[in-house]
């Protein structure tokens, strides 16, 4: 049995107790199972499955994943599919927007996140610049990204204007996930990260994902979007919705992860649950250990080699 008692700490025993607690406690009591999806648990999940699950109207989950240890625990969670996002750029690299993550950045990403997880489907954000010049590019960022990353689709943002790109990578084999809604890589031009398609923009991004969907999309991620238009997507495709800030209607859900565990700070957007506040465990954990350094109690006899 590991010892939490730490005399000589000014803040107790109790409260790493409480926090070893919090950590251990299930946020989902112990008898319910994670979803299995594909029909083999021995093999990747593939866009296939997931398109099955909502042909069956089984919502799935979706959320980020920047490195191997998280994508392991996401992955041993049964979450079967893991975003390499260009929201990087906020969550690791500390940019305000994801308009500087590159090509060679998120690759990396990519590949530590195929490596740390067995079953899920890893899909890669092709980054602001990487596709949008031509349907060729696209295609050379996409090969890249399975070549050298590993992933095994990849996710890019627009709709009419990238419809080539969309056709091209589709034809070429690639499982090809659009994006439609608040598309962050054009911030600039959208003037700021707010709802899109209210009113009768509504009508032109049900247009985008109907092309989509005919292009060759496998699905399409609608982000900060009016329940109502989500659901009226979600309605006429057959490919699944993904839904961010998008309410209840779509076939899947996706989250960047430290939104979802309460590891980011300041006022989050409204769609944002906390599950965990994963920001106070680890500051007290690391406030605890730096306190433990100072008085000399840690490392104690049984973390010292004889
Ligand atoms: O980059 C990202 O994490 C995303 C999701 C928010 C959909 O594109």
């Amino acid at each position: 049995m590991p010892c939490f008692s730490r005399p000589g700490t000014p803040w107790g025993a109790s409260r790493l107790e409480r926090t070893m607690e919090l950590v251990r406690t299930p946020l989902v009591s112990s008898d319910t199972q994670p979803v299995l999806y594909g029909a083999d648990p021995a093999r990747r999940i593939t866009m296939r499955d997931l398109q099955a699950a909502t042909d069956k109207g089984q919502r799935w989950p979706m959320i980020t994943a920047y490195d191997a240890l998280s994508a392991g625990v996401f992955d041993d969670a049964g979450i079967p599919a893991l975003l390499v996002g260009d929201s990087a750029g906020m969550v690791v690299f500390g940019h305000d927007t994801t308009i500087a993550v590159t090509v060679e950045e998120l690759v990396m990403l990519v590949r530590a996140v195929v490596k740390g997880s067995k079953r899920a489907l890893v899909i890669a954000d092709l980054p602001f610049g990487s596709y949008q010049a031509s349907p060729a590019q696209a295609l050379d960022t996409a090969v890249f990204f399975m070549q050298k990353g590993g992933a095994h689709a990849v996710k890019l943002e627009g709709g009419a204007a990238v419809l080539p790109q969309i056709e091209l990578l589709a034809n070429s084999g690639i499982s090809v996930i659009g994006h439609l809604g608040l598309t962050p890589q054009s911030v600039n031009l959208l003037g700021g990260y707010r709802v899109q398609g209210r009113g009768e923009s509504g009508e032109l991004l049900l247009r985008d994902a109907k092309a989509l969907e005919a292009a060759g999309a496998t699905a399409v991620v609608l982000e900060l979007v009016p329940a109502d238009l989500a659901a009226r997507v979600s309605e006429v495709l057959t490919i699944p919705t993904i839904g961010i800030g998008a309410g209840p209607h779509t076939d899947a859900q996706v989250i960047v992860w430290q939104d979802l565990v309460g590891l980011t700070s300041g006022p989050t957007p409204k769609f944002v649950k906390r599950y965990a506040d994963l920001r106070s465990i680890m500051t007290e954990a690391v406030t605890d250990w730096a306190s433990e350094v100072a008085s000399g109690d840690y490392p104690a006899a049984e973390h010292t080699y004889k």
